[in-house]
């Protein structure tokens, strides 16, 4: 059913998804590049020819032999025995077709109309061609180079958004090095654990990133770790803020020192088709984070061709945005490789949406024209509880299409997502993927598929999902755990240097060749899928992926904890919220909710700060002495604790409720 008029925002609680339906709209379906709709019955009959008719579109220098070997699963090698370069098919190419003028980056600082706390060179607004960022590109690839850099050495990069992220990236990928991305969010201790599990032998940082007017120290953060990273020869450091920081002779270098030095022109190294690009560590059911590992040609293609379709992107006009930081797999592969694949120009911003003030987006939208815009759902949230008065304060009528990444998107913040900020006329895409599958997995197609407010849809063409029980049975409606049953060119292919956990984390729950997602879904009866969430000690939170033992864990870490348990619980803005349940060590713990709260954001990052931390005597526990979390996630919520003899003591449940309640 289509819906029949605009829901008025005080009304749109009561909307509920499966209700409501939207077709594409006429004019969109009859433009997009996508209004096939044999393309999903082609790509399922023969996928290989699907996904190598994307490949193919790729500039090859030798051609591939083979598409797909997946005689032993879950080792896959897709098209194998071809050389290519990632960065020469973002940059190149374009400029050699005669595009080098077309803007790349459209650069919009956080201070972009007071520019005088950024670097002088900069100044608030930067637009980048093609031809610049290959040039910029080729300096750094050189600078590396200078420095002992060479194919298959990990790079670290702790940059904030900055055009010279993007370059840095790409010129790892000329010169057959591996990048290992660190959210600038995430503190130095993050980063030095990640520079460790790599052996990272650089790490290119900034002076400071401009956080609200302010530069926050990096170098100097990543400075106090680094002694603790063994193979780190060499740090590079962009000026962002001109805050002087402290460089050690020798191992330190200013990154404009050595672009300044670096030849223009460095030829781009052909690497195999299975050699590693990157590697980007994210949060699993351990306190370890995993190092997704991504190599060359299966995710140019995946990227590349969902890029383009999901988007519906025409280069030549269109204005792309995608709101992530490129610290994420979504700047990864829909800021970075994606758009530059296809000769996008996209815009990127460095600061939050409210900074200076609560339009900040609507301001850049109208700006720049903005005609594709892609945000995670707690970030629309957020914007409905500032007020509809910013998006309607700005031209936002250049945006044609919506997206929506990272955690489930509500009903109602889809519905003021498509009324509000997309006029009633632009399709929403609910993307849904993981950085483990490296590109877009299940989706609408804008020109092509009826949407409903909550579903992702349906998987993308040639991509096979479904839904099984616990025994492995498919389910056809209902509800269960979602797999990935056919393997696709941007598959991860290992955990870097933890195969053994790789196979036994995706690949061992209903034999070698299903691919086991994490998340639990719900088929409906028009076979949309709905995701509902993780299934394992993973937690969501502001569409940021984090591990519960990994909290655990650093709370211990303190001197003050004896024991804690982390849990997820539901919270309206951030889609999940950590709270922490804490024995605390000898004294009393009075006082220790602030302190542990700044300690959690100090050792992992501002993202992992728990909103609360319920100090307690004990906590419930099994006779064998694990620690049930089901109950302290049932206290949270306040639902009904059902069996609680099995405990060994019994008792402690009414404290911990009682204790909740108390510092609520
Ligand atoms: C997990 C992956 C995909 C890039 C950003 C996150 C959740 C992601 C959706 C969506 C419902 C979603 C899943 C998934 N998720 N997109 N559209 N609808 N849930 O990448 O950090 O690897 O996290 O995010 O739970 O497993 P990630």
């Amino acid at each position: 059913m289509e819906a029949k008029q605009s829901p008025q925002s005080g009304e749109l609680h009561v909307l509920l998804g499966t209700e409501q339906t939207f077709p594409p709209p006429e004019h969109f379906a009859a433009q997009a590049n996508a209004n096939d709709p044999q393309i999903y019955e082609q790509a399922a009959a023969d996928p290989e020819g699907w996904w190598s008719g994307w490949a193919d579109k790729l500039e090859w220098i030798e051609p591939y032999e083979q598409v797909l070997d997946w005689s032993e699963p879950p080792f896959a090698r897709w098209f194998g025995g071809g050389r290519l370069n990632a960065s020469a098919n973002c940059l190149d190419r374009h400029v050699a077709a005669g595009n080098g003028d077309r803007v790349a980056i459209l650069w919009e600082a956080e201070d972009a109309d007071d520019p005088g706390s950024g670097s002088e060179r900069d100044g608030g607004r930067r637009s980048v061609t093609y031809s610049e960022l290959l040039e910029m590109t080729q300096r750094v690839a050189n600078a590396l180079k200078s420095l002992g850099i060479g194919q298959g050495d990990v790079v670290g990069i702790y940059l904030p958004m900055l055009p010279e992220t993007v370059a840095a990236m790409l010129a790892c990928a000329r010169i057959g090095a591996i990048h290992n991305v660190v959210f600038g969010g995430f503190s130095a201790e993050s980063v030095k654990e990640r520079m460790q599990f790599s052996d990272a032998k650089a790490l290119v940082t900034a002076d400071a990133t401009l956080r609200r007017g302010e530069p926050t120290p990096m170098k100097k953060a990543v400075d106090a770790v680094a002694g603790e990273i063994a193979t780190l020869e060499h740090i590079v450091v962009v000026d962002r803020c001109g805050t002087n920081p402290p460089m050690s002779d020798g191992r330190d270098h200013f990154w404009h020192d050595l672009l300044d030095r670096a030849d223009p022109d460095c030829p781009p190294e052909p690497m195999d088709s299975e050699d590693p690009l990157y590697i980007l560590y994210t949060s699993g059911s351990t306190g370890k984070p995993k190092g997704i590992l991504h190599t060359t040609a299966g995710y140019l293609t995946g990227v590349t061709a969902t890029h383009k379709l999901v988007f519906d992107l025409k280069p030549e006009t269109d204005v792309y945005w995608c709101g992530a930081d490129v610290g994420w797999v979504t700047g990864h592969s829909y800021i970075v490789y994606g758009p530059l694949a296809n000769g996008a120009t996209s815009v990127m911003y460095e600061g939050a949406p409210n900074y200076p003030a609560e339009d900040r987006w609507w301001q850049i939208i109208e700006r720049y024209g903005v005609t594709i815009f892609y945000t995670a759902p707690t970030a629309i949230r957020a914007c409905m509880k500032w007020g509809r008065e910013h998006p309607d304060a700005h031209d936002l009528s250049s945006l044609r299409l919506l997206g929506s990444v990272g955690e489930p998107i509500n009903p109602r913040a889809w519905l003021w997502y498509r009324e509000v900020i997309g006029g009633g006329r632009c399709p929403i895409v609910d993307t849904w993927w993981q950085t483990e599958t490296g590109a877009i997995m299940i989706t609408p197609l804008p020109g092509l598929t009826t949407t409903k407010p909550g579903s992702a849809t349906i998987p993308f063409p040639g991509i096979e999902a479904t839904i099984l029980d616990s025994a492995g049975k498919e389910i056809e409606r209902g509800a269960g755990t979602l797999v990935l049953t056919r393997p696709w060119p941007s598959m991860a292919r290992t955990l870097y240097r933890e195969h053994e956990r790789f196979i036994e984390t995706y690949w061992q729950g209903y034999g070698s060749d299903v691919y086991l997602v994490g998340d639990a879904a719900r088929r409906d009866e028009d076979g949309y899928f709905w995701i509902v969430g993780r299934i394992d000690d993973v937690i969501n939170v502001a569409g940021h992926r984090l591990s519960t033992m990994e909290v655990e864990s650093t709370l211990v870490s303190n001197p003050g904890v004896a024991e804690a348990a982390v849990i997820g619980i539901p919270d309206e803005m951030t889609g999940q919220a950590i709270v922490a349940f804490v024995i605390p060590e000898g004294g009393d713990g009075d006082d220790m909710e602030k302190e542990l709260r700044d300690y959690v954001a100090e050792k992992i990052g501002k993202l992992a700060r728990p909103k609360r931390i319920v100090v307690c005597d004990d906590l419930p526990k099994t006779r064998s002495g694990k620690i049930m979390r089901r109950i302290l996630r049932d206290i949270s919520v306040g639902e009904d604790l059902g069996d609680v003899t099995t405990l060994r003591d019994p008792e402690v449940v009414k404290d911990v409720e009682r204790r909740f309640a108390e510092q609520d």
